[in-house]
């Protein structure tokens, strides 16, 4: 996987002009609209005849975080991997940066890092050597003071001359995302980047991630933890048994498929909601001590206000009351449940 990924790369003075710029360009909150990949109509269908990509239209912008989510074996690594020229697609076409990734494959290449979900490395190699040779087959000319810094924004510096064998799992994942930063790409992959590393490290990993962005580096990345998506990303996209069942930015997602629910704890258990409110959608806890009211978190009137008078009415008094919304994740298994239904 790592030996195509890093096929040798010519040196394009030009490019390297270029790509300067932009990384200076955009900043955190003015992505601008035009994309740094577009994918069109992708498809792939492996040796197997297994169809992982059924017709994938995605764009992503220039300087954005954009989030893929999906369950184990939706597409995402398959997609991913297709971009980056590590897979080549059935059908449909991708460019990055403007670049073809298959006609124009060393320019695309050049433009992109990738952090593989896989952990392989080059076991004997230090790591100082292995970054440097990554940068090297880019033909990127040396530049020890930026793979310095590389190192130590991912505290990798005091073990730059270990070999990678000698290194954690956690430590060899840093590797890998100094490889994919050696050549200065101006689009990142993560696939999976925060798998089965610890608390301190993603904490380091979302902090560089924030980082790179605010230099104009565009991300995109996939994650189980949706949480991390949420707190992380500028748009969501949601793929699922290689369809993509959603692409929107988070906000607006979180506006019109959140839920916001209030919670009544009351003074005396009820045994059933009066019949006089079954217009109200409201739900009784099984002990009775707690009224449940669901609205929609877009909807101009709540309601609340009305309610609560309508309970007064009855006799119903509570003794507190709170409010909760929907988090990112229950808008994504309600989206991937909603979807295995349609096609049920
Ligand atoms: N080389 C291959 N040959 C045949 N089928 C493959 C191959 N690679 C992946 N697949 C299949 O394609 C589908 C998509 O796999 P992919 O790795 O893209 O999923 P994913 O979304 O990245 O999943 P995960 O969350 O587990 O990483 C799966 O059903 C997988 O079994
Ligand atoms: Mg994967």
């Amino acid at each position: 996987m790592t030996d195509v990924a890093h096929a040798p790369l010519r040196y394009d003075a030009a490019g390297s002009t270029q790509e300067r710029e932009h990384r200076m360009a955009p900043t955190a909150g003015t992505q601008s609209q035009d994309p740094v990949i577009d994918v069109r109509g992708l498809t792939k269908t492996y040796a197997t005849g297994f169809q992982a990509l059924k017709g994938i239209d995605l764009s992503i912008r220039r300087g954005e975080i954009f989030a893929l989510l999906g369950p184990n074996g939706a597409g995402k690594t398959t997609l991913i991997s297709i971009i980056c020229g590590i897979v080549n697609a059935s059908s449909g076409s991708v460019t990055a940066d403007g670049h073809d990734i298959v006609h124009d494959y060393r320019a695309a290449r050049a433009k992109i890092g990738l952090v593989p979900q896989e952990l392989s490395t080059d076991a004997f190699e230090s790591v100082w050597a292995t970054v440097k040779f990554s940068r090297g087959l880019f033909g990127k000319p040396r530049d020890d003071a930026y793979l310095e810094k590389v190192l130590r924004d991912l505290s990798l510096w005091d073990k730059k001359d270990s070999k990678i064998m000698a290194l954690s799992g956690g430590m060899k994942r840093r590797v890998l995302i100094a490889k994919a930063l050696s050549h200065e790409p101006t689009i990142l992959f993560l696939d999976e980047p925060t798998a089965g590393v610890d608390v301190e490290l993603r904490h380091d990993m979302w902090e560089m991630v924030r980082r790179l962005r605010e230099n104009g580096t565009t991300i995109i990345l996939t994650t189980h933890y949706i949480e991390e998506a949420e707190d992380m990303a500028d748009r969501i996209g949601v793929i699922n048994k290689g369809e993509l069942v959603l692409v929107e930015d988070k906000a607006t997602l979180m506006r019109k498929l959140g839920k916001k629910q209030l919670t009544l704890t009351l003074q005396a258990p009820l045994e059933r909601i009066p019949d006089d409110l079954a217009e109200y959608p409201l739900e009784l806890t099984e002990d009775g001590h707690s009224l449940v009211y669901t609205f929609d978190v877009q909807a101009q009137e709540t309601g609340i206000t009305a309610l609560l008078r309508r309970l007064t009415q009855h006799g119903i008094d509570f003794k507190d009351l709170h409010s909760s919304e929907s988090s990112l994740e229950d808008i994504f298994v309600s989206l991937v449940r909603q979807n295995r239904e349609a096609r049920a």
